[in-house]
């Protein structure tokens, strides 16, 4: 079979294909428009080595510039930055470039034309390499993320006075249940004895008296369990103790406490969020660990360690389903305290291997910014 070739058809061919090509990429130059535009995506370009770097006018919109006249610079992106976030984010870029770290993603604060300064989280990666290697090109993002972390500093906020709150609350009922009730309770018991002595012993007011003994009995170990007052007298080292102690009496287990002896005085943030901790660790280690054996260890290395550790049937915190159906309000409520501190939470466990919870606080508390 012979094929005709029609010599005119080839450029024509060839013509349409590359204005379909044209045409796509226009299209897909517009549609990266389009969804930068409607995600609020600014975009960055650039090169190592060069100072002028490459921008969409989504980037000129966010820092509040006319996006024709607006040319960004490696200099103007660094004189916007927050003092205070400057050298973290070109110590992350730096690393990022020299392969010491995976990724690059930071949250940083930028001034805008108005001067003021909005939060932004900036992605970038490195999109092109010289032979040897070296970085050439590196493309990122940046999104104006203001709402949420004032929205999340309001929860912060919030969790902290809710704290503060509850343990006011907790310390208010401890206060009146001792002063009040338990001083009624211990009248009626004096005025018992004293009709007991006036009338004999007759079975009933023995009754009653047995009754007021063990009425007091609870309202004392609801006081302390609401509020020891040793953690305020004695600090937290006595009140830990204590509290071990009591603990190990009445759930009939081992629970070894170390670090206590001549422990220093914190503050009283940081005495009331381990003591909490504690609390809660060494109730569940009981309740769901099943433990026979609990040890707490604290320990001042230029700040507090706290480590608490059963030998229980562990759990897999991973495990995103018992997460969302079993993560009571302990965990969550822990991690939270120390979070407010300016401390650091570490929860390791796994089935069949007990688990173990290891906090740092900082000796005065307070949220690193
Ligand atoms: N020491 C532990 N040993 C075994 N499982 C644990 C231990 N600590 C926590 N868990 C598991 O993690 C879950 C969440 O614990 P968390 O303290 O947050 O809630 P909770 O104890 O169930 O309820 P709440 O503390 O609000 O009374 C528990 O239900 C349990 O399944
Ligand atoms: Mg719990």
């Amino acid at each position: 079979m012979v094929i005709q070739r029609n010599k005119d058809s080839e450029p024509a061919a060839r013509a349409d294909a590359l204005a379909a090509a044209e045409q796509a990429l226009r299209d897909s130059e517009t549609r990266l428009r389009l969804a930068m535009h409607a995600t609020g995506l600014g975009l960055w370009d650039y090169r190592p080595g060069q100072e002028r770097v490459g921008s969409n006018e989504e980037f000129a919109v966010l820092l509040g510039y006319e996006p024709d006249s607006f040319e960004e610079t490696r200099a103007a992106f660094v004189e916007r930055l927050h003092p205070d976030d400057r050298a973290a984010v070109r110590a992350r870029f730096r690393d990022y470039l020299d392969g010491q770290c995976a990724d690059y993603a930071v949250e940083f604060r930028m001034r805008t034309r108005s001067g003021e300064y909005r939060w932004f989280r900036s992605v970038g990666q490195i999109v092109d390499r010289d032979p040897a290697g070296k970085p050439t090109r590196v493309v990122g993002t940046y999104l104006d993320i203001t709402a949420q972390v004032n929205a999340m500093r309001r929860l912060s906020e919030l969790s902290a006075r809710l704290l503060q709150v509850q343990e006011a609350e907790r310390s208010k009922v401890a206060r009146e249940l001792h002063d009040e009730i338990g001083q009624q309770l211990t009248a009626i018991r004096l005025n018992l004895h004293a009709i007991a002595r006036e009338g004999g012993l007759s079975a009933r007011v023995e009754d009653c008296l047995s009754i007021v003994d063990d009425t007091l009995g609870r309202v004392r170990a609801q006081v302390l369990d609401l509020r020891p007052p040793m953690l305020d007298d004695m600090g937290l080292g006595a009140a830990l103790d204590w509290y071990c102690r009591r603990q190990e009496e009445r759930a009939g287990v081992s629970i070894l406490i170390e670090g206590v002896e001549g422990l220093a005085r914190y503050g009283e943030e940081v005495e009331i969020t381990v003591f909490r901790l504690v609390q809660e660790a060494v109730n569940n280690a009981l309740r769901h660990g099943r433990a026979d054996e609990i040890r707490v260890t604290l320990h001042d290395v230029d700040g507090l360690r706290v480590v608490v550790e059963d030998n229980g049937v562990g759990f897999d915190p991973d495990d995103q389903v018992q997460r969302a159906h079993h993560e009571g309000y302990g965990l969550s409520a822990m991690r939270e305290r120390v979070a407010l501190a300016g401390g650091r939470f570490d929860l390791s466990s796994a089935p069949g291997a007990g688990t173990r919870i290891t906090v740092f606080l900082p000796r005065q508390a307070g949220r690193r910014s």
